[in-house]
């Protein structure tokens, strides 16, 4: 595909994402898209390579993130884990609470256990809808969290300052190594990361943009102790069909 071809593809899918119906999570919204495509009378093949396109240039774009989640978190749920992830239970078993970094925080559903466990937390995310959920939730559950509307690339992950850092099904470089030596610098000696998504090959086809690839996500974090890793089939917490997972857990050398 040319640059051209790959701009007119994302700029129609933006388009049309004002009237995408109410989808529960983002594989039921590309699957409503793939249905428009079809009505539009593009060739099964043509389907293929535009959602292929779409997926990459997601990696790498921001618009289009605020929309689709935020059509997601108004669609009324079932799609996605409302629970905290199981992962980050088990990683703050035994550790002194201190302050928390939730990383594209979606509905807070991690923040609000951290909240309720003692911690100081912060989230960003720029889903307004999702943030508002947070709010609320927090507040119905008399917990306090700061909720900040911010894109990844603006936020300020600061110097020493975080105990604790979330990043769950979200779009960030944590297989970048750059990232994971910001994110150490930006951890006290002695705090976590904590990071599960999708699993594939940085080299494999059609990856979705939450995509970390395990061997890269080790080299990245090869600075760290590594407390728990993970590359197994599982159930993730962002789609119904059982999936291959990476999850991390890897402390900053006190
Ligand atoms: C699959 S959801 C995961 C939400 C949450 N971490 C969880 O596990 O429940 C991905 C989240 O990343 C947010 N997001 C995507 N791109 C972002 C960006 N560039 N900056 C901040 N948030 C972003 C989305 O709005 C969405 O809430």
């Amino acid at each position: 595909m040319t640059p051209e071809l790959n701009e007119k593809i994302w700029l129609n899918f933006i388009a049309w994402l004002p009237s995408a119906p109410p989808s529960d999570n983002p594989l039921t919204l590309m699957q409503a898209y793939r249905d428009t495509l079809f009505a539009a009378g593009l060739s099964r093949e043509d389907i293929h390579g535009h959602l292929d396109t779409i997926k990459r240039e997601m990696r790498v774009r921001t618009d289009g993130w605020r929309a689709i989640f935020n059509n997601i978190f108004t669609a009324g749920g079932g799609g996605f884990s409302t629970a905290p992830n199981a992962l980050l239970v088990s990683a703050i078993v035994g550790r002194r609470a201190g302050r928390a970094l939730d990383a594209g925080m979606g509905q807070g559903r991690n923040s609000l256990f951290l909240a309720r466990s003692g911690w100081e937390v912060t989230g960003f995310d720029v889903s307004d809808e999702g943030l508002a959920a947070a709010r609320r939730n927090a507040s119905e559950a008399g917990l306090k969290i700061a909720a900040i509307q911010c894109g990844e690339s603006g936020f300020d992950y600061g110097a020493a300052h975080w105990d604790l850092m979330v990043f769950t099904y979200v779009p960030f470089r944590v297989e970048d190594p750059g990232f994971a030596a910001r994110l150490g610098n930006a951890l006290r000696p002695g705090g976590i990361v904590v990071v599960e998504s999708f699993a594939s090959e940085t080299t494999s086809a059609g990856r979705r943009p939450v995509d970390i690839d395990p061997a890269a996500l080790r080299t990245a974090f090869a600075g760290f102790r590594i407390l728990h890793f993970d590359d197994v089939s599982g159930t993730p917490e962002w789609t119904r069909e059982p999936a291959r997972l990476v999850r991390m857990i890897a402390e900053r050398p006190a």
